[in-house]
């Protein structure tokens, strides 16, 4: 086995832990018990740093209960049906959903926020709150991650000098060194998913210093997710990448105070990476954009015409406000670029945005 060479260090502070992989860093950088930055006790939670489409406008909670909706007719409107956030933050989208819900379906609902960060002050009694996800196959309905699975903790690889993969080592202060090279299931991930641009050939031949994530705990945890629903859709959305474009450095990255800044795995910031949500998606699943799929659902950046500003000046002003705001989650550029990655379980629940384009 060629010996481990040293990468440059690219941040030097006080900190002195330990070397461990990406994927182990983040693990306790994010929720680890006392200082997690999602877990700690007290802590503003993911709204207090960075803006999802579920702070952005309560037209994409109101899309969701749309989605909700399509599923229970899908379903035949059963007795009790499903709504399971994973990775639902401080229950935001939950209590947007339940507000946006004809009182008929609200009835229904069973909402599960599935989190690992304690249960908000004040939520709806009716959300059962949970660190785990209800047991495989015993839940019928909708289950929705937005921004979840960027939050899964994965390894980072760097190519050496002689273009062959190793594991990126790094310390609780940032510093980062290379470390062994990738063998096992990591490699054949990387093999399947990422190469190229990685290497021709992840053993291998590939150009020094680039870098890559393995999402391979994210493919297993979307597949758990899934499991959960004896019947139903499942839908993960996310800023992802395809393989036939992924990044040449990786995506890795920190955010801190609604500002993006290195990622630094000591609790301070969140740590994040983009998904490769095409290997996460089982057989039957749909892709498409975050624009496709809310415009499928009725959410459209179209202005108000102008005649409604003389009939009615005010009504012109709200639709042109809820126009802008529509005008934000299904922008291209920014959130209408995520991905949805749809898994129908059971077949009612497939082609569910199909023939629905505004
Ligand atoms: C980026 S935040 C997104 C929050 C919310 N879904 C939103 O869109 O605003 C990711 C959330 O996922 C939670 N999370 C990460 N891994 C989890 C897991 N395995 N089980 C439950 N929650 C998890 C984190 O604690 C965090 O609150």
């Amino acid at each position: 086995m060629p010996p481990v060479r040293p990468a440059p260090a690219r941040t030097v502070g006080q900190m002195t832990n330990e070397w461990c992989g990406w994927r182990e860093a983040t693990e306790r950088a994010l929720y680890g018990p006392e200082n997690g930055f999602y877990t700690r006790p007290g802590g503003p939670g993911p709204a207090g740093h960075f803006r999802t489409s579920v702070h952005a406008s309560p037209l994409y909670a109101g899309a969701v209960a749309t989605l909700l909706c399509r599923v229970d007719t899908a379903l035949g409107r059963p007795d009790e049906l499903a709504l399971v956030d994973v990775g639902a933050g401080r229950g935001e989208l939950l209590t947007g959903v339940l507000a946006a819900l004809p009182a008929e379906v609200s009835a229904r609902v069973r909402p599960y926020a599935v989190e690992r960060a304690a249960r908000p002050q004040g939520l709806d009694p009716r959300i059962d709150w949970r660190g785990e996800l209800p047991a495989p196959g015993s839940v019928s309905g909708l289950l929705f991650a937005n921004e979840w699975l960027d939050n899964v903790p994965v390894d980072v690889v760097e190519t050496d000098e002689d273009g062959v993969p190793r594991r990126v080592l790094v310390r609780a202060d940032g510093t980062e060194r290379l470390g062994e090279p990738v063998d096992g299931a990591d490699a054949d991930w990387l093999r399947r998913w990422w190469a190229p641009p990685l290497t021709a050939d992840a053993t291998g031949g590939g150009s020094p210093g680039l870098r890559a994530e393995i999402g391979r705990p994210r493919d297993e945890a979307w597949a758990r997710a899934v499991r959960t629903l004896r019947a139903g859709l499942a839908v993960a959305a996310d800023y992802a990448h395809e393989r036939s474009g992924r990044p040449l450095f990786g995506t890795l990255t920190g955010f801190r105070d609604g500002r993006e800044v290195p990622p630094v795995p000591d609790g301070s910031c969140d740590i994040t990476a983009h998904v490769a949500l095409d290997a996460c998606a089982g057989p039957s699943a749909e892709r498409l954009t975050q624009r496709a799929a809310l415009h499928a659902l009725g959410v459209t950046g179209r202005r108000p015409p102008l005649t409604l500003a003389a009939d009615d000046p005010a009504g012109y002003l709200r639709a042109l406000s809820t126009a802008g705001a529509a005008g934000e989650l299904t922008d291209p550029a920014g959130l209408g670029g995520f991905g949805w990655l749809m898994e129908p379980v059971g077949g009612e629940c497939a082609g569910l945005l199909k023939g629905w384009d505004a």
